[in-house]
């Protein structure tokens, strides 16, 4: 996985490259580094383990500024995260390298190079691309020359860039798999994994495409396809702003994005509801055109996604449109027999994790009749690479536990709901109905938040705990997934989310006094059914913590409940994900752990 960044200019560039790499962690944050290219000629490299803040620390002590440089920030995958196995790798003083992805050849490929002599001093996969280079370099080689001809013998997925004392006046990057973006200054140009690592820089992206070579240099870039040709790419203007990626007035990102659903949610419904009407035009004909002749919906997504994912699965049916969910990392791999007229849905905050990407990219043989990406990032690979999309407009999410963005991929595909279900009878009156419940979303959303002190309290019974068990059933069930992943993915608690009425098939087993039981009661039809579960709970000494809605009569021995205000059928699972998240912010308070950067995690996950 991990993010790089690179910048060639005439000014120091270091302070470019951190900034960059900061923005970036949260494709990773276990080590970090960067190589420049100083006054003298030759390559500097400093390595740290840990956050790009402790690299800050150790470049700060030192005075070597540099013109050319690369960067990276990495996440494990081959070799445990030291100093050592921190980026950039090097081959001797020759070349130095970053990279994002996976080499899967790479231990053939080490066996081949120590045989020819050459040493290693990590466990990374990287490792062997530096060698390889400067193999080709010791031939007479250039870089670009060297990087085409290494590239050719990697098996895997990587977005990398090469900078070598030989060669002052480029960085040469490729990629395959991982994405890659130049950016273009005055003067000076840059590379990175994404956009908002060079916001500060550049508002102005070329995106390479699969098997590009890049030339970057401080008067221009030069692009060459995967044959070897030269080619143009078009040069895109980000809408992202650099400011939207501040905290604001608040001690987490996770905090300030989740105060922000309210206003996120009412942008991702603007332009798209009136007066009680879907606008269907504003989907974009390509997109109406799909829906029409949608017979059946895969979704396919990974974590936070897959649960929206999950939702959407009982909205569409309720529609009256059959629909299968599955994490692309299993869909990927699998021989899926694809009923006639299907519609490939993918969702994704990110648009680059790399399962997702491949799945889709392995259905266009599957014959599906085309591609929709619910998608949060309008220059991502996803959206490229779809046949049509639908953003959900949540701005830039730097926790790793993902919160607006599920609750507008919610908001996204309960207008699609809308719109399939027109083309199953949905009557206009019907349809009001469910514009209206979307139309109050941003406002019920807003009384919920006011609700943080009361969660904050309940989290206090949490901070003691080991296991967690979240319970719920029809869409609540996938609510209850999430609430149980935001728990465990930011306070590190075990928790586990459950069917309802599964519970007495196994985990019933684990219930004693010890076991905090977290679920959503809305007033629907099935809430007789999870009251009895609850019995079943509470008669094994489990400690019973609900979240309900006024109409909502509880019968039980011993519980907390925190009630919600009415709310409508159609959203509710949208508004009961709200406490659910505040509930884990706070017990991720109580244990003081990382709550934006949780450990092991990263926000995207660019690596299979
Ligand atoms: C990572 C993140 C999750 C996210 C998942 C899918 O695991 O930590 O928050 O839900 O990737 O990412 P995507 O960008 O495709 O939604």
């Amino acid at each position: 996985m991990c993010g790089i960044v690179g910048a060639i200019g005439d000014r120091n560039v270091l302070p470019v490259l951190l900034d960059g790499l900061q923005k970036l962690e949260y494709r990773g944050y276990d080590s970090a580094g960067v190589a420049v290219r100083d006054g003298s000629g030759e390559l500097k490299r400093f390595r740290s383990l840990g956050k790009v803040a402790a690299l800050k620390g150790l470049v700060e002590q030192s005075d070597i500024t540099g013109d050319l440089g690369i960067a990276h920030t990495r996440w494990a995958t081959h070799g445990v995260p030291a100093e050592r196995n921190a980026h950039p790798h090097m081959s001797g003083v020759r070349v130095a390298v970053v990279h994002n992805g996976i080499i899967e050849n790479h231990k053939e490929l080490r066996d081949q190079l120590i045989a020819k002599g050459y040493s290693f001093t990590s466990e990374t996969d990287t490792e062997v691309i530096a060698h390889l280079m400067a193999d080709k370099l010791e031939t007479g080689q250039s870089l670009r020359e060297a990087t085409i001809n290494t590239a050719a013998e990697l098996d895997g997925a990587y977005a990398l860039a090469a900078s070598s004392p030989e060669d002052a006046d480029r960085i040469i990057v490729t990629r395959e798999g991982s994405p890659l973006v130049i950016g273009l200054g005055e003067g000076e140009n840059f590379i990175a994994s994404d956009v908002a690592a060079l916001l500060s820089v550049t508002r102005n992206f070329i995106f390479l495409e699969e098997g590009d070579v890049a030339e970057v240099r401080r008067d221009g870039v030069i692009i060459y396809d995967a044959s070897g040709d030269e080619v143009d790419r078009p040069v895109k203007e980000s809408v992202l702003s650099n400011s939207s990626i501040d905290k604001g007035p608040y001690e987490h990102y996770m905090l300030k994005e989740i105060y922000e659903q309210p206003g996120v949610i009412s942008e991702t419904l603007e332009g798209r509801i009136h007066n009680g009407r879907l606008l269907e035009a504003s989907f974009g004909h390509e997109t109406t055109a799909l829906l029409d002749k949608a017979k059946h919906v895969q979704i396919i997504a990974c974590g936070t996604s897959y649960h929206a994912g999950l939702v959407a699965k009982y909205w569409f049916e309720e529609a009256g449109i059959s629909c299968n969910v599955e994490v692309a990392s299993e869909y990927r791999y699998r021989k899926a027999v694809v009923p006639q007229g299907s519609l490939l849905m993918t969702i994704s905050q990110s648009g680059e994790t790399a399962d997702t990407l491949a799945a889709l990219k392995g259905s266009r043989s599957q014959g599906y009749i085309g591609s929709l990406t619910v998608c949060n990032v309008p220059e991502s690979s996803l959206v490229r690479e779809s046949d049509v999309s639908l953003m959900t407009r949540a701005g830039t999410e730097i926790g790793v536990a993902s919160t607006k963005a599920f609750t507008t991929q919610l908001v996204a595909l309960r207008l699609l709901t809308i719109a399939l279900a027109r083309r199953n009878g949905l009557t206009s009156e019907q349809e009001e109905v469910m514009v209206n419940e979307l139309d109050a979303l941003p406002r019920q959303v807003e009384v919920v938040l006011q609700l943080a002190d009361e969660i904050q309290m309940m989290a206090g019974d949490f901070s003691d705990k080991q296991n967690a068990l979240f319970l719920g059933r029809g869409p609540f069930y996938p609510v209850a997934m999430e609430g149980a992943l935001k728990l465990k993915e930011i306070s590190y608690i075990h928790a586990e989310a459950y069917p309802a009425g599964e519970l007495k098939h196994g985990p019933l087993a684990l219930v004693d006094e010890s076991m905090p039981v977290v679920c959503a009661l809305p007033d629907d039809p099935l809430l007789e059914k999870v009251l009895s579960n609850l019995q079943e709970v509470r008669a094994r000494g489990g400690e019973l913590f609900l979240f309900s809605d006024h109409k909502v009569e509880i019968d039980l021995d011993r519980y907390q409940n925190l009630m919600l205000s009415d709310i409508y059928p159609g959203t509710a699972p949208i508004v009961y994900s709200i406490p659910l998240q505040l509930l884990a912010y706070h017990v991720a308070l109580i244990k003081g752990t990382d709550v934006d950067q949780p450990r092991n995690l990263a926000k995207s996950v660019t690596v299979e």
